[in-house]
């Protein structure tokens, strides 16, 4: 017994000692000895990871033609778009293209956070062309919504040019969802028909109905 706890003492500074220098070798950033390793790698696949059952990894593509369809309860967020990039899609998304939301107060609000958002440093404000790229000489010929050009501009051509962009004004559709873009064309009526000294409600071009409702919902088409 004597013996022993005379050992004690040696055995434990040579095993200190050796658990020091072994902290101090090696590669800083690895753990170390891992004893079971099991039990800090699981054996499940890891996301992204290596896997025998797929050929990406765990993840799965979606499948051939999957469109994302919904971000939220209420709102599409993605509608496939049947007018080409062309100028008789243009033509034809004018002619044909109605916005499906009734006007509400609660499509206007939507309406204008995109479009304070996406739209006010290059439109302005009040939707005059004179945002504040266009104040400081960076951005030029922006027109007004109000003009000879854009006051009849029917809505299916406003969807049309945020969808696929016209001239100097870039393609929204990646920023903006399909809602929202339906959502700020409305927006776009009314300050259009602010400019103009009208309301929305007579705005001859706009083609969907007007919901007179304050409190409105926003609903699934
Ligand atoms: C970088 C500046 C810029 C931004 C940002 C911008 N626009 Fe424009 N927009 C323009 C210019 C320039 C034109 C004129 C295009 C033309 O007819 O040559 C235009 C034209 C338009 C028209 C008339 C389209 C037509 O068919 O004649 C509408 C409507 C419009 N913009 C709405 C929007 C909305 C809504 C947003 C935000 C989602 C937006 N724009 C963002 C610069 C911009």
């Amino acid at each position: 017994m004597k013996k022993l706890s005379k050992l004690i003492l040696p055995v434990s500074i040579v095993f200190a000692g050796g658990l020091f220098l072994q902290s101090c070798t090696g590669d800083p950033l690895s753990p170390g000895l891992e004893y079971m390793p099991d039990m800090y790698r699981g054996p499940a696949y890891e996301a992204y990871g290596e896997s025998p059952f797929s050929e990406n990894g765990s993840a799965l593509k979606p499948v051939a033609g999957t469109v994302p369809r919904f971000n939220d309860e209420t709102l599409p967020y993605y509608e496939p778009y049947q007018y080409p990039n062309t100028n008789e899609g243009y033509e034809a998304a004018g002619l044909s293209l109605t916005n499906p939301y009734p006007v509400s107060e609660a499509i206007l609000a939507k309406g204008k956070t995109v479009y304070t958002n996406f739209c006010i440093h290059c439109h302005g404000e009040k939707g005059d062309g004179n945002g504040i790229l266009v104040q400081k000489d960076k951005f030029a010929g922006v027109p007004s919504y109000y003009s000879e050009a854009l006051k009849l501009l029917p809505e299916g051509k406003m969807y049309h040019t945020l969808y696929f962009g016209k001239n100097m004004m870039g393609s929204h559709a990646s920023q903006i969802n399909y809602a929202e873009r339906w959502a700020v064309v409305h927006y776009v009526q009314k300050l259009r028909a602010e400019g103009l000294g009208t309301s929305i409600a007579s705005d001859t071009t706009a083609k969907s109905p007007i919901d007179t409702t304050a409190t409105a919902a926003v609903t699934k088409k």
